[in-house]
Parts: structure tokens; sequence; C-alpha cells
């Protein structure tokens, strides 16, 4: 059975001298929720933003706050992301004790996704996955935006799709990485219903056209 189809525009390759306004138009264009990668240049060789950003954030949209954490430490950091007023907190299944940190965001009321790297496999997941509300399969190799989507993943979203479907779990299969109108087709076939975009999306000078055209995709399905 097909779950409702969902985009979450990634801010990090937006204008982020121009945020506020940016995020209002993937709202407005039906957009439902709002990646926010998180880096440390250490977990990943490149930094970006934190909590204060996603406060300020939090205060001028409704979208569900999809916070991506490329942290080696990420339980030292979920109260901070908690207060901030993100919705779903994704740490790395790479990372040192991942259950820990699972444990802290569902204490603190809200949703957690575990996400694994294109080297790391699908059983990974398994031993958290009655825990998660989300699996968030990584397309690319994490850390930067503009990159071309690795077509193994899509075998890998495909096998935990058929995981998730046969066990009845009730968990949403996120991807992220080199997603775009072109190929976004390929991403939902193979089972996932969260598609994360940055470039396709905010790389487009009109952003909300992008977004427009993306739920134009999502429709054909005729789930959403
Ligand atoms: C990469 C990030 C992605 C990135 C995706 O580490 O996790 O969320 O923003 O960007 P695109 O859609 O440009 O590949
Ligand atoms: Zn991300």
């Amino acid at each position: 059975m097909m779950k409702r189809i969902r985009l979450a525009p990634s801010i990090l390759a937006a204008d982020f001298a121009r945020l506020g306004e940016q995020i209002n138009e993937v709202e407005r264009f039906g957009a439902e929720y709002l990646h926010v990668d998180v880096m440390d240049g250490h977990f990943v060789p490149n930094i970006s933003i934190g909590p204060p950003v996603i406060s300020s954030v939090r205060r001028v949209t409704e979208l569900t706050i999809d916070a991506h954490l490329m942290l080696e430490y990420p339980l030292r950091f979920i109260h901070d992301f908690i207060r901030a007023g993100a919705d779903i907190i994704n740490i790395h299944a790479e990372t040192g004790d991942p259950g820990a940190a699972i444990k802290a965001i569902k204490a603190g009321g809200k949703k957690a996704g575990l996400t694994i790297k294109p080297g790391t496999p699908a059983e990974a997941v398994y031993p958290f996955i009655e825990e998660l509300d989300l699996v968030l399969v990584m397309s690319v190799e994490p850390g930067f935006g503009g990159q071309e989507l690795i077509p193994e993943c899509l075998n890998k979203a495909r096998i935990l799709a058929d995981y998730i479907e046969k066990h009845g779990i009730d968990t949403d299969l996120e991807m992220d990485g080199g997603i775009y109108l072109k190929n976004v087709r390929e991403v939902i076939q193979a089972g996932v219903n969260v598609i994360v975009a940055g470039s396709a999306i905010f790389g487009n000078p009109e952003p909300g056209a992008a977004v427009s055209a993306f739920m134009d995709i999502f429709k054909s399905y005729g789930i959403n």
C-alpha cells in the first residue's frame, strides 16, 4: 500500500539571506516538510547550520521541520534540536549509539529518524525499526548538495520498503541526495514516500514553480 508522498525541500541550497521568504514560497506551493542539514565538519567534511537557524525558521513556518543531523555525537545535541523546534530528528546509524539517541528523541516527544549512508546496508536499520518514525536512505555521500544520485541506493530503498511492508511497520521512507524532476519517479517506484530535494528546488530561480512540478508528479500516483 502506498503512502502519501511528501516533498522536503532542503534549505542547504537556499539563499540564506532570503531564507524566510524562500521557505514561505515552497510552503505556499505545497511542500509539507522542510529538510535542514546540520553538519559538524567531522562526521562529514563540511559545516552548515545548527539550532539557532532552526529556532528562527520555526517562527516563520508551519512546515514539519525535518532535521538531518550529520554529527559524530548526535546524543549531545538532541535537546538543543528539540528546544529549537525540530519535528523530526534524523541521526546517522554510523554514529556511536543510535539506540540511545533514538530514545532521547522519543522521550522529548519528537519523531525519530535513522539515516544510512550509501555504503551502509539496509540491515543496519532493522534492530531499531520498530521505534522509528522515518528511515532516511542517503542517495549521495552526505556533506554536499548538487551531487548525482547513486543508482544502487534505489535497490536498498526497495529492500527497506519491502521489509517495512512485510512487517507492517508504520514508518516513512525518505531519500536524500541527487533527486530531480527527471529521476523522482524512480525514487517513488522504489517505495520512497518522503522526497528531499535541494538543488532541484532552491537551485531553480523559481522555487515555487519547482515545487509545483514535483506536486504534479506526486498527484499522478493517485495517493495524494
Ligand atoms: C547532503 C544533504 C542533502 C542535500 C541534498 O549531505 O543531506 O540534504 O541538501 O541536496 P541535493 O538535492 O542538491 O542533492
Ligand atoms: Zn540531508
